[in-house]
């Protein structure tokens, strides 16, 4: 069994592979003395019986995860869940989210099919499976199609299996009041964030705040041609205490239905 440090470090190094910017916005915050901590990590993904949620958590189950919160969001046709270390709070969370495929025309639903069908049933308990990249063969003809009914559906058939987006948690940084401050350094420092809803998603009272900055365009090889579209973001997230004095470590559904749009095209 792989420990949760080998499992989060194939991940972000699969994703700095193909989104550098993250790579700079933590060296730049690392240069100015911070340690940059994780609030929680997201992956997406289909719910077919073989690539559904419940199939996939088992790799992080085995790590000493548990399920503590779901999530609809109905707009976007997509069911989530945040899954948390039950002995160290330190690890990153684990957002996770499937499309539900039914709610969508025959057409995406044969193309996800097709995906499904290029997929062994036993890989998905593999240790590296959620970090294997894209393991079935996409045109971007079909690509097209996914986008035309789903952003997520595109992204996820595009990609595959790797980190949507690592979250800098603010509450561990030593150099930064708030979240306003941590955005005007992205911007200063030249990155684009996610204007959808506003820069800063959720307000202290909802005890969450997220912004996150726009996905870079990666030239992506497709079956047919390579072709540019948007990659990963990179999310920063400030958690507010409860009544209990214990930081909230939910999520709400309103602001990540906003962050989902930062691998729209710009
Ligand atoms: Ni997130």
């Amino acid at each position: 069994m792989q420990t949760v440090e080998t499992f989060f470090g194939h991940l972000w190094q699969q994703y700095t592979d193909i989104n550098p910017q993250a790579h700079a916005i933590h060296a730049l915050l690392e240069a100015r003395g911070e340690t940059v901590v994780n609030d929680h990590v997201a992956l997406r993904t289909f719910n077919t019986e073989k690539l559904g949620i419940d199939r996939l958590s088992k790799i992080f189950e085995d790590m000493g995860y548990e399920n503590r919160g779901s999530y609809d969001f109905t707009a976007k046709q997509l069911n989530a869940y945040h899954f948390e270390h039950c002995d160290n709070p330190n690890h990153p969370k684990i957002f996770i989210s499937e499309l539900i495929t039914e709610s969508f025309s025959e057409k995406l639903q044969d193309i996800v099919k097709r995906i499904d069908d290029q997929v062994d049933a036993d890989d998905v308990f593999a240790a590296d499976f959620l970090y294997t990249g894209r393991p079935w063969d996409l045109t971007f003809t079909d690509y097209i199609a996914l986008l035309q009914e789903s952003e997520y559906a595109a992204w996820t058939a595009a990609f595959g299996y790797r980190a949507n987006h690592f979250t800098v948690s603010i509450n561990h940084l030593t150099t930064f009041f708030d979240i306003d401050s941590l955005n005007e350094f992205i911007l200063e420092n030249g990155f684009a964030l996610n204007e959808s809803g506003g820069l800063i998603k959720g307000t202290p009272e909802q005890l969450l705040e997220q912004s996150s900055t726009m996905a870079p365009m990666v030239n992506l090889e497709f079956s047919d041609v390579n072709h540019l579209i948007p990659s990963c973001f990179y999310e920063f997230a400030k958690r507010y205490p409860m009544a209990s004095g214990k930081l909230y470590q939910g999520f709400i559904a309103a602001s990540a239905d906003k962050i989902f749009e930062s691998t729209n095209s710009m």
